[in-house]
């Protein structure tokens, strides 16, 4: 998976790509990750990469030359590479989305910044524009970098174990339940007795009705879309009830 990251900040990127499993990753050559300083396209002898909004109002809006030269130039090298545009007016950004997105064969990142990009380079080369929550962020560097980090887990072969990405949170529509590891007590709390146990098919009992504690408590919206069994669905009852004689 080749990513191109088009940014008036490239130092931001220094951090996250050079480290831990982002970093391995490059080392083995299943991720590439190319950053473009939008300011190296800009045409005038000051580098201008910014105006004012035409029609007035507060802030400055991204120039669509130089952004269009630096987008050209980086499809050059990725010519199918998806261009997705940072922005809080995306689709929210997703588990799936990320899922989705590992299967292109390369993405184009674009950094929005100040008020946004002027609206030609979105009718003219954008092909998704991504929101990573309803919140606005100083600019789309750190939405990149979460995109980036999100999409190379999916990349065959970037973690460790095969299948950390399927017991993943979201993977089956659920919260991940809870992880213990040694000592098995701690300042007075112990581990679970089950996962001491030995007894697997306890054990996936327990780790089934924790995710559908969690997610019933702080993600109920998750529940509608999830996979639900008939044993799923009597626990839940279960858990309403008692919530319910709580109150
Ligand atoms: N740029 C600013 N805020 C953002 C957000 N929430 N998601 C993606 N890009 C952004």
């Amino acid at each position: 998976m080749k990513f191109d990251i088009l940014t008036l900040f490239p130092a931001m990127f220094d951090g996250p790509m050079t480290e831990s499993i982002l970093k391995r990753a490059v080392e083995r050559g299943l991720i590439g990750v190319t950053l473009h300083n939008i300011r190296d396209f800009a045409f005038d002898r000051h580098s201008v990469t910014d105006d004012y909004p035409y029609g007035g109002g507060a802030g400055m809006v991204m120039k669509v030359e130089p952004l269009a030269a630096c987008i050209e130039h980086a499809k050059t090298g990725s010519p199918n590479g998806r261009v997705i545009l940072t922005t809080p007016r995306g689709r929210p950004f997703s588990h799936a989305v990320a899922e989705g997105l590992a299967r292109e064969e390369g993405l184009i990142i674009i950094c929005g910044r100040y008020e946004g990009v002027d609206e030609r380079v979105r009718e003219l080369f954008v092909d998704d524009e991504i929101s990573i929550g309803d919140f606005v962020l100083t600019g789309g560097e750190m939405a990149a970098m979460v995109i980036v980090d999100a999409v190379s887990r999916f990349v065959p072969g970037v973690l460790g174990s095969e299948d950390s990405a399927v017991n993943d949170s979201f993977s089956d529509g659920l919260l991940e339940y809870p992880q213990y590891t040694r000592p098995p007590e701690f300042r007075g709390l112990s581990v679970p007795s089950v996962l001491l146990s030995g007894n697997h098919q306890e054990i996936a009992k327990w780790r089934r009705r924790q995710s559908l504690c969690r997610t019933a408590a702080t993600r109920p919206d998750l529940l509608e879309d999830a996979h639900i069994s008939a044993s799923d669905r009597a626990y839940l009852a279960e858990l309403q009830k008692v919530a319910g004689s709580d109150g």
